[in-house]
């Protein structure tokens, strides 16, 4: 890739996503004629944390605009965690839902491990089932890949930016995007370096990386001298300071050094939710023997 001083590429994923979603409405509207029904999402939200509401919000809306119906569940906040894994038996069994999710994070007194390991593996389109985790961690190719990692890997692909032997620094090591980030991209062969909140020196790892991809919500932790010249920039990170939505990229500054940055927000969000919509018509078509005619498939 030809880096221009001081301008580095912007991975669009606003732009790529309406692209792949664009691609998908008219796949899922074939897909749905010859099935006699649309694909179908389950969200269930527990409580009311506000920034849940609007990314459950969000999808769903996402959801509408492709052709995926969506069945929304909104649970109240007191909910046990035995009434939560009823109603997820309840979707398992119900032939018009291939995909469910259920918005994380959920209230402390529930039981997370729990409430996912109950979700059938093979509607499991948010791939947090221990069984699609550990196919991941496996190398196995079958099952579904958790959303931000694979939509991340999307957009990078769509950019021609090989992973295959590359420097990649992970920050973060969390349950929905560090893990399991860090093993899609040791299956790319990337050579994989994860760093959290009790590694030592994060610039050492940071600064000698040809990739940094930063996933703690911490915001503007990455500053322009702990990343190489040159470097790609992925940013996950979505926090709110006074109405202005920040990444964990202290984008200003990193930009002027890296080759190519996605900007916060409209680079690695939209992807995430691109990489739901993919997982749910891919849930759809295996369970109704349905072959795709996509050029990108999950
Ligand atoms: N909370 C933050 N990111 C995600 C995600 O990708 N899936 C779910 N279910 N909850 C989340």
């Amino acid at each position: 890739m030809e880096k221009v001083m001081n301008s580095p590429l912007i991975l669009d994923g606003k732009k790529i996503s309406e692209k792949i979603r664009g691609e998908l409405r008219s796949n899922i509207s074939e897909a749905s004629r010859e099935a006699g029904r649309e694909p179908g999402l389950a969200v269930i939200l527990v409580g009311s944390d506000p920034a849940s509401e609007i990314y459950v919000r969000n999808k769903i809306k996402a959801c509408e605009k492709v052709g995926i119906r969506s069945f929304s569940y909104k649970l109240a906040e007191g909910i046990r965690t035995e009434e939560i894994i009823e109603l997820i038996s309840e979707l398992n069994a119900k032939e018009e839902v291939d995909g469910i999710l259920v918005q994380l994070p959920l209230p402390p007194h529930i039981d997370q491990k729990e409430v996912i390991s109950a979700i059938s593996p093979s509607k499991d389109v948010d791939g947090f089932h221990p069984e699609n985790m550990g196919r991941l961690l496996g190398g196995i190719e079958e099952g579904f890949v958790p959303c931000t990692p694979l939509g991340i890997d999307i957009l990078l692909g769509e950019y021609g930016i090989e992973l295959k032997g590359m420097d990649v620094t992970v920050v973060g090591a969390g349950f929905i995007v560090g893990r399991p980030l860090s093993a899609l991209l040791l299956r790319r062969n990337a050579t994989v370096t994860v760093c959290h909140i009790h590694t030592k020196d994060l610039a050492k790892f940071t600064s000698q990386a040809d990739m940094v991809i930063s996933a703690t919500g911490v915001p503007h932790l990455i500053k322009s001298d702990m990343v190489r010249e040159g470097a790609v920039v992925i940013d996950v990170g979505i926090s709110r300071i006074g109405g202005k939505i920040v990444g964990d990229v202290e984008f200003e500054s990193v930009s002027k050094k890296a080759s190519a940055i996605t900007p916060v927000p409209g680079g690695v969000g939209p992807m995430t939710v691109t990489a739901l919509l993919m997982n749910t018509f891919k849930a759809f078509r295996i369970r109704t023997g349905i072959q795709s005619t996509s050029t990108i498939n999950p």
